[in-house]
């Protein structure tokens, strides 16, 4: 029998509860396609703050080492909030874990499921088909990683990249794009910046290997505009990470309900964590309402992307559709008609179509 090691860290808030319904659909799949989970669980954020007093322990990223893939919660909340920016929960545990594993491709589906349109913000006649976007993002470079520096009267970061950055991050592009429509948009503000010229040009370089897929080019001021009102024609988006983190979180906003969004965070070697795109939401812990699909969807993305096992993942994710079909919803993707569920019993609907 196939086993796999997971690293499990739950982290903080919804973190915990979300991911205990993301195991039992994980169980599912081990029982059906005859594979077995070994759940290697670990400290992070805010938790493991207050046990070890680091967000990352050392201890957690050997057992993250040890293991086949990373299924991460949520990090941080308002017990945490005024820690220095050096010791910030989220920053510590997210930023640790992307440099010591380099993980420099970042995929963040925001998908407007048919089922849901309703609940985007975006009008009616904008989402009536739904949509479908990937943002491809580079996670290891730019403002993020360059040098900082603050003196008296000023501070900077450099925003830098560097050709094999760009380079592999857009072969990572180009290569999804493939199993998608052959369409990337690269996403850069190059009237400007001379770090986007360079990624601009990089990109446009790689993209002589994949003539099948078609190039274009945004500025990110003009990105933002057509995600809310055009968000059907981009595919797969191609960008830097200062901007990547900005349009993500737009894209799911637009989506509707960040409940309902993961994404993937992979190296070179294809080792990948995976995790879901809201946050730690405190002020629903415990109270079983948090909505644990995108915990659930990002186990399925590790199915896909770091076991191979694209057949189980495609299950979960038809799961979770036939039951937001039957109307079942979590407070968050409420709507009129519908039946209120926990996140437990979310959970359990999930898992039970799984057989
Ligand atoms: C994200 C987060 C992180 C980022 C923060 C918490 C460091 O916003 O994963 O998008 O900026 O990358
Ligand atoms: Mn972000």
């Amino acid at each position: 029998m196939k086993a796999y090691k997971i690293a499990v860290l739950p982290g903080d808030g919804i973190g915990p509860e979300v991911m205990e319904e993301a195991i039992k659909v994980l169980d599912g799949i081990s029982k059906k396609y005859n594979v077995k989970f070994e759940y290697n669980y670990a400290d992070v954020g805010g938790a493991a703050y207050d046990k070890h007093g680091t967000a990352m322990p050392a201890k957690t990223l050997k057992i993250c080492e040890a293991s086949d893939a990373i299924l991460f919660g949520s990090v941080g909340g308002p017990k945490w909030e005024n820690l220095p920016q050096e010791k910030s929960i989220e920053r510590v545990a997210l930023l640790n874990l992307r440099k010591h594993f380099d993980f420099f491709a970042n995929l963040r589906p925001a998908v407007v499921y048919r089922e849901l349109r309703k609940i985007s913000p975006l009008r009616e006649d904008i989402v009536k088909n739904g949509f479908d976007l990937l943002i491809v993002r580079e996670l290891a470079s730019d403002v993020y990683f360059g040098k900082k520096k603050t003196g008296r009267d000023f501070a900077s970061d450099e925003m830098i990249y560097r050709k094999n950055e760009v380079e592999r991050i857009a072969k990572v592009a180009f290569e999804i794009a493939r199993k998608r429509k052959n369409r990337v948009t690269c996403v850069d503000k190059s009237n400007v910046l001379a770090s986007s010229v360079f990624f601009r040009k990089i990109v446009a370089e790689v993209s002589k290997k994949y003539k099948d897929v078609e190039l274009d080019y945004l500025y990110v001021d003009n990105a933002t505009a057509k995600i809310i009102k055009k968000p059907y024609e981009l595919d797969v988006v191609v960008t830097t990470n200062m901007f990547g983190d900005i349009l993500s979180d737009e894209a799911a906003a637009a989506s509707g309900s960040i409940g309902m969004l993961a994404s993937a965070s992979l190296n070179e070697k294809g080792f990948g964590m995976y995790e879901p795109g809201g946050g730690s939401a405190p002020h629903l812990t415990g109270k079983n309402k948090a909505n644990p699909i995108a915990q659930i969807l990002s186990a399925a993305m590790m199915l896909k992307h770091s076991f191979g096992m694209e057949k189980a993942a495609n299950e979960i994710e038809k799961a979770i559709r036939q039951v937001l079909t039957e109307q079942r919803r979590t407070y968050d993707i409420m709507e009129e008609g519908a039946k209120e569920v926990g996140t437990k019993e979310m959970g359990s609907l999930i898992a039970a179509r799984i057989k």
